[in-house]
């Protein structure tokens, strides 16, 4: 039997203030976390969910610098921004609060106080990469190049985003200053240092003894951590933004983010409840779960306990981790700076009022255990085959009919059949595997049980066909009507966690008081006599229009990113004079030109060469040019090139165009009219 907690304090990752919210975030931690705590709600237990923004970090000085802005200006942009659409898409923090608060810098200028006096830090100066030019110290996201593992030329000071593995500045092959592509060069610095070394035993005792019932994801990757030996971290920085280090002598030194942090969560929690935020982190009858993406795991089954373990009095450790992998979309790896993503805010001003959809597709298509991919088509295709047409159409139907047969009152039901029980149980056994999957934080397929109920309600309506059985044994009718009712009742209490908008509009129909989980597979939930309100269409189908504007967008960002990182080929090996004087390069001058049958790429040629006998060339730049455009007009190609036979046409030579950077071909083309024949030299 597990232990029964007297409360749980729910935390979610702090969003980075340099850019909106995206599906990624969505999908990896505050849907997740949403349902979690919406489900101990209703389930009647003690719950806090704790969130904010983390508002320090080189990423957001790097932005305010290219902005010409100051980083307050960013985190304040992107702070409102971020908390406004979080309500919009009905996240239900306790509190979402930021890390440039006065008591988050207080609260974290204590722990590092409180470690620095117990003697838990060693003080070291080392050589660290310095800008020459931007006159400041270069750590973390300020200084890129080569990962030292995977030879990944874009590595930054902390992290290769390529190879995962998390770095030192110092070890970066041809590092540059992010500021001003500067070579950095190296200069003493102090800074004070966690000895996670001294911590591993316990940690090891913790996590790989005490928790081997963490997901694989994260438990693998303590595991990979501890055995390969922790070493001191730094937990300063030689910065101007930041909580300040203090202590005497530490000018310019500010907190390392990935200290003041998590420390973030706590900070949260006292500033909504000042006099009892110390039974949610302190008493062994609460625990603590964190919810966060892969990327964040060292830093809280790792970095931050290790901080607690040397803080002591009473701070307890996570009790779970659910770390999720990472969402793609269309394919392709999120990423802020390249604008590939879907964002939230904007996502709630192209669809609003779907919340619920969005809630609904990040959750059925989670990385749990695997990345995995978002694509409009299968946003789509959930909502019209899955919402409208299972959950939607059962409770439509539902209410419809009862309107139809009793002016919109709940029937009572009569004598039960088997089917009528078999319906009650059934949904009995849903419950339970979907109490059980969110208990465990299985969330995927938590969705699928609750979906479950509005299946087995369609079929139970269809098997039961009161629409005929009205006609000869109205007694029946009241029963079914009554059952599907309970039914509708239970889907409003299940789908709450999941889509709390399309909860609330049902619970509203329904006529129902507050929704508990107990009330689910209940059969008088639905009292007879209740007046149910007017039909409400609960999920409209999305056509593809909507759709096509949305792919449409991404089209033209992958254009753009293709535009931006294009760089000339690398030059070819040399070659000397004779190789080049080989080529017969010559002026032509285009006859005919017409598309070649079945072939996508291709257009044949006839060509004036100067002889007087047209000479034919296949070209496969069909996609560049449609053929009206090239007739009449010179081109260069190669005379002497071996004829080849291309779709069964023999081709006598080449037409040469240059690869632009948006991926056409240009033809190429002496500058002024040149007789056909003209050789290139
Ligand atoms: N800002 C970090 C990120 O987006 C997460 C911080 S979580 C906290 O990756 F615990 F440190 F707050
Ligand atoms: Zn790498």
């Amino acid at each position: 039997m597990e232990k029964e907690y007297k409360r749980t304090l729910i935390t979610s990752a702090l969003p980075y203030t340099n850019g909106p919210v995206h599906i990624g975030h969505l999908a990896g931690v505050y849907i997740p976390a949403d349902i979690y705590a919406r489900y101990l709600r209703l389930a009647g237990r003690d719950v806090l969910f704790v969130g904010g923004s983390d508002e320090h970090g080189v990423p957001i000085t790097l932005k305010a610098r290219a902005e010409g802005v100051t980083p307050q200006d960013i985190v304040d942009r992107y702070h409102k921004l971020i908390k406004e659409s979080f309500e919009g898409l009905g996240i239900s923090f306790d509190i979402y609060s930021r890390t440039t608060s006065k008591v988050h810098h207080e609260t974290a200028s204590e722990f590092f106080r409180h470690l620095y006096d117990k003697g838990e830090f060693i003080e070291q100066s080392s050589e660290q990469l310095y800008d020459p030019e931007a006159g400041q110290f270069l750590a973390d996201r300020y200084v890129t190049g080569e990962c030292p593992h995977c030879h990944n030329p874009k590595a930054y000071g902390d992290q290769c985003e390529a190879c995962g593995t998390s770095l030192n500045a110092t070890d970066l092959i041809n590092p540059k200053s992010a500021i001003s592509g500067a070579t950095p060069e190296l200069r003493t610095t102090r800074h004070w240092y966690l000895p996670l070394d001294k911590w591993e035993p316990k940690l090891r005792q913790w996590i790989l003894e005490g928790h081997k019932e963490w997901k694989t994801n994260v438990y693998g990757q303590c595991k990979s951590w501890l055995d390969m030996g922790l070493q001191p971290r730094a937990v300063s920085r030689d910065l101007s933004w930041g909580v300040p280090v203090p202590v005497e002598g530490a000018e310019g030194k500010v907190l390392y983010v990935w200290f003041d942090a998590p420390i973030g969560y706590i900070s949260n929690t006292k500033e909504l409840l000042p006099d009892s935020w110390e039974k949610w982190w302190k008493d062994p009858e609460s625990r603590i779960i964190n919810f966060i993406g892969k990327d964040n795991i060292v830093f809280h089954c790792i970095v931050f306990p290790a901080m607690m373990m040397a803080y002591g009095d009473g701070f307890q450790l996570p009790d779970n981790v659910p770390a999720n992998e990472f969402l793609n979309l269309e394919g392709d790896k999120i990423s802020t700076s390249r604008n590939w993503a879907v964002w939230l805010n904007e996502y709630l001003v192209d669809f609003p009022g779907k919340q619920d959809v969005l809630r609904y597709v990040l959750t059925a298509n989670a990385p749990e255990t695997k990345d995995n991919d978002f694509t409009w088509a299968d946003f789509q295709a959930r909502n019209n085959n899955e919402l409208a047409a299972i959950l939607g159409n059962f409770v439509n139907r539902v209410t419809v009919l009862t309107h139809k047969y009793y002016g919109g009152t709940a029937p009572a039901a009569g004598e039960y059949l088997d089917i009528d029980n078999d319906a009650f149980a059934e949904m009995e056994r849903l419950k339970e595997s979907l109490t059980s999957n969110l208990e465990t934080y299985h969330f995927r397929e938590a969705l699928k049980d609750a979906m479950g109920i509005a299946r087995m309600g369609n079929k139970y309506l269809q098997d039961c066909e009161p629409w005929k059985v009205i006609k000869t044994d109205p007694e029946r009718v009241a029963t079914v009507m009554n059952v599907c009712l309970q039914i509708c009742g239970s889907l409003a209490v299940a789908m709450e966690p999941f889509m709390p908008f399309m909860s609330e509009k049902l619970v509203a129909t329904l006529g129902m008081d507050k929704p508990r989980w107990s009330d689910i597979a209940r059969r008088d939930l639905i009292p007879v006599g209740r007046t149910i309100g007017q039909p409400e269409l609960l999920f409209e189908k999305i056509d593809d229009e909507a759709i096509k504007k949305q792919t449409d967008r991404l089209e033209a960002i992958k254009k753009e990113n293709a535009l931006k990182a294009w760089q000339p080929a690398p030059v070819q090996a040399e070659c000397k004079i004779e190789d080049f004087e080989k080529l017969d390069i010559r002026v032509g001058t285009v006859l005919e030109c017409d598309r070649v049958k079945k072939a996508d790429k291709l257009l044949v040629f006839k060509i004036d060469d100067g002889t007087g006998e047209p000479r034919t060339i296949v070209s496969g730049i069909a996609q560049s040019y449609r053929p009206e455009q090239l007739v009449g007009k010179q081109v260069l190609f190669i005379a002497n090139l071996a004829p080849a036979k291309i779709r069964g046409i023999v081709s006598q030579g080449m037409i040469l165009s240059a690869l632009n950077s948006d991926g056409k071909l240009v033809v190429a083309a002496p500058s002024a009219k040149t007789s056909a024949g003209a050789q290139v030299k």
